[in-house]
C-alpha cells in the first residue's frame, strides 16, 4: 500500500478526528453560546469511524488523535478507544491520544490508559475559577483539575494547551508556568486563530503574538530552543531554571505549514485538507457507497492530491484576514 504524499511532498502520517461536534462548555473563542449541533444521524457511526480511520492506518497515518467539540461527551466513545488500541497493538500505529477540555477524565482516565493511550491534550486558558467560567461559559474550573489530576494518577502525560489572550490571562503567564512545573506537566500556548463568527474586533482585541509572550518568559527564564518535536506544530524550549518545556503554536507569528503533516476528519465524515482553508471532501458517501474500502481508499487519495500549501490566517494589517467561517469545534482545531 502506497503511503499518502501531497502535492508538496509532505507525508500525511497525523489523522486529527472529530468523534462529535457537541461539548459540555462554550468557550467564546471556538462556539456561540447557541449552538445548533448536528443530528445525530448525520454522524457516522462507531463502526463507521473505525472503518475510515483503520483505512488511514492502512495508509501510512502513525497517529491518531481523537478531537471534537469534546470528545469524551460521545456516547460509548470507549468502545472507539478500544478498537482503534488494535492498531497500537500491531504496531502500525505509534501513537494514540486525543485534545480534551478535561471535564470527563475523571470518569475515563483509567481507560484511556489501558486502550494505550499514553499522553493527552487537555485545554486550560487560565486557573482563576471566575476566569475559567467566563471564558467557558459552561465550565467549572474544579472539575477540570479534578480531572487533570485523575489523569496523572492513571499514568498519563498531561500536556497543558492555553489560547494567549490578550488582557484575558496575559497576566497568569508566571502562574501558569508555575503551576505547571509543580504539577509535572509541558505546555503549550496557542496563538488565537479567526475561526467561527465571533466578532473581527473581539479576536484582534485578544491577539497576543507568542513572540511577545515568548520575550516576557525570557525576562524571567533562560530559554533554549529544542529540536525536538511530537509530531505537531509547536516548537519547543526548555526552561533552565525548572527544566520543564513549553510549546508555541504559531499559526500568525510563525507559519508552520510547510512542514504540515496532518488532515483532519469531521464527525460527519467530511476530510478537511487544512484547518485554515475551506476546501473538504465527503467521505460518508464513499464509506456507505460499498462494505469494500476501495472507494474510500480513492476518496482518500484524491482529495489528499489537492492538499494546499497552506492556510490564510493573517492579523498584520490591522485586519483580520483569511478568516474560516466554521467553528474551531467542527474540525476540532
Ligand atoms: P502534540 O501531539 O502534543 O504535538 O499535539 P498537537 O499540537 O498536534 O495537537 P493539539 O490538539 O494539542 O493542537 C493544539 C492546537 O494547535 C490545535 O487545536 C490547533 O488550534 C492548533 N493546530 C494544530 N494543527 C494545526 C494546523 O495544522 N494548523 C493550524 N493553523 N493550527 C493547528
Ligand atoms: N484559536 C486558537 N485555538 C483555539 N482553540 C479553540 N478555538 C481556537 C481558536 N479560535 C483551541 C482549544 C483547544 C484546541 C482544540 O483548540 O483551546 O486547546
Ligand atoms: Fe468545547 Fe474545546 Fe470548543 Fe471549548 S474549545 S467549546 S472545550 S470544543
Amino acid at each position: 500500500m502506497q503511503t499518502l504524499i501531497d502535492p508538496f511532498a509532505r507525508p500525511i502520517t497525523y489523522l486529527r478526528v472529530s468523534v462529535t461536534d457537541r461539548c459540555d462548555f462554550r468557550c467564546t473563542y471556538c462556539m456561540s453560546e447557541h449552538m445548533q449541533f448536528l443530528p445525530k444521524k448525520d454522524l457516522l457511526t462507531l463502526e463507521e469511524l473505525d472503518r475510515l480511520c483503520s483505512a488511514f492506518v492502512h495508509m501510512g497515518v502513525r497517529k491518531l488523535r481523537i478531537t471534537g467539540g469534546e470528545p469524551l461527551v460521545r456516547r460509548d466513545i470507549m468502545t472507539f478507544f478500544r478498537a482503534m488500541s488494535r492498531h497500537l497493538d500491531s504496531g502500525a500505529l505509534k501513537e494514540l491520544t486525543l485534545t480534551t477540555n478535561g471535564s470527563q477524565l475523571a470518569r475515563f482516565a483509567g481507560e484511556l490508559v489501558d486502550c494505550g493511550v499514553r499522553r493527552i491534550n487537555v485545554s486550560l486558558d487560565t486557573l482563576d475559577a471566575d476566569r475559567f467560567a467566563a471564558i467557558t461559559r459552561w465550565g467549572r474550573l474544579d472539575q477540570v483539575l479534578d480531572g487533570i489530576r485523575a489523569a496523572t494518577e492513571a499514568g498519563l502525560r498531561v500536556k497543558i494547551n492555553t489560547v494567549a489572550l490578550k488582557g484575558v490571562n496575559e497576566d497568569e503567564l508566571f502562574t501558569l508556568v508555575d503551576w505547571c512545573a509543580a504539577e509535572g506537566h509541558d505546555l503549550t500556548f496557542i496563538e488565537v486563530m479567526p475561526m467561527g463568527d465571533m466578532g473581527e474586533e473581539l479576536r484582534l482585541d485578544q491577539y497576543w503574538p507568542l513572540k511577545d509572550l515568548r520575550a516576557r518568559l525570557a525576562e524571567r527564564f533562560t530559554l533554549t530552543d529544542l529540536a525536538e518535536s511530537t509530531g505537531g506544530p509547536a516548537r519547543y524550549v526548555r526552561l533552565k531554571e525548572t527544566g520543564q518545556k513549553i510549546g508555541f503554536i504559531t499559526p500568525l507569528t510563525h507559519n508552520f505549514c510547510e512542514s504540515c503533516n496532518r488532515v483532519r476528519v469531521t464527525c460527519t465524515g467530511e476530510l478537511y485538507m487544512c484547518l485554515g482553508q475551506e476546501d473538504m471532501a465527503d467521505l460518508r458517501a464513499p464509506l456507505r457507497a460499498s462494505a469494500d474500502d476501495a472507494l474510500l481508499e480513492q476518496a482518500i487519495r484524491a482529495a489528499i492530491s489537492r492538499k494546499p500549501k497552506g492556510h490564510d490566517f493573517d492579523y498584520s494589517r490591522q485586519k483580520v484576514q483569511g478568516q474560516m467561517s466554521r467553528n474551531m469545534s467542527h474540525t476540532g482545531g
